[in-house]
């Protein structure tokens, strides 16, 4: 399903709904509700949303159990941490239990090696399904998403759930879902705003099909919701209205 907004401030307001929907239905049916967040810039809105009235309290945050997609091979204090900025825009300010919060720790292991243990994480705390309730990505200009770059060999990884890549472009590790647990998920939501992202959201969404050109084509819930909440810069490009 795909959402077009005016804005990214309609977007987030979207998304955040869509995150208290999605807790509230998880905690009803399994009593817990398992998210893995995104990184990047454009969930920064909607963290700053959930964090606050009137959805912070529709979150019973007790039984919230927060993972990430990817993260940058930094200190938790560096500025391009996806952890860090999830902590500075919403776990700080709500009272999930500290011990439900599972960051893609980059602190004294090599990549692989924590690539690994978070596989072990995620099996121990999903439920018996082995699925996350909610999957939050973004897109990149290069139509990559969590660190699913273009041309990367994680994009074939279809047996670990975690694994690690070197990303030459950044200079830097990443560590990130694979295809196959983002997939698994009982919803998947893509946000993605602004102008420079609407070429690789026309291909990804309407291009034929390259998916190590364009991995965000790779993410196809098996019999999960996949939403994109999109704004109207970044679905210029797109030819066919939001059906
Ligand atoms: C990351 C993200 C990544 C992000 C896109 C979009 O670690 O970089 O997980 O997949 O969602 O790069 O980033 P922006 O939101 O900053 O445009």
């Amino acid at each position: 399903m795909i959402q077009r907004f005016r804005n990214p401030r309609d977007l987030s307001l979207a998304a955040a709904g869509l995150f208290v929907r999605s807790a509230r239905e998880a905690i009803a049916e399994s009593g817990r509700f398992r998210v893995a967040l995104t990184g990047g810039t454009s969930p920064s809105g909607l963290y700053r949303l959930i964090a606050g009235e009137p959805y912070r309290d529709q979150v019973d945050w007790r039984k919230v159990y927060v993972f990430w997609g990817d993260e940058r091979w930094v200190p938790i204090t560096d500025s391009r941490s996806n952890a860090g900025m999830a902590f500075g825009t919403l776990l700080k300010k709500v009272p999930v239990p500290p011990e439900q919060v599972f960051p893609m720790w980059t602190a004294g292991t090599r990549p692989e090696e924590a690539a690994a243990r978070y596989q072990q994480i995620l099996q121990a705390n999903l439920g018996d399904d082995q699925r996350l309730d909610l999957v939050l990505l973004g897109m990149g200009e290069d139509g990559h998403t969590a660190s699913l770059f273009p041309g990367s060999a994680v994009l074939d990884e279809r047996e670990k759930w975690v694994d690690s890549l070197w990303l030459p472009g950044q200079q830097m590790h990443r560590i990130t879902l694979t295809v196959p647990v983002i997939n698994a998920a009982r919803k998947v939501a893509v946000i993605v705003f602004g102008a420079a992202k609407a070429d690789a959201l026309r291909q990804v969404l309407e291009g034929p099909p390259d998916p190590h050109a364009y991995p965000s084509q790779l993410i196809r819930p098996r019999d999960g919701e996949l939403h994109w909440l999109i704004d109207d810069a970044a679905g210029a490009g797109l030819a066919r209205e939001s059906p």
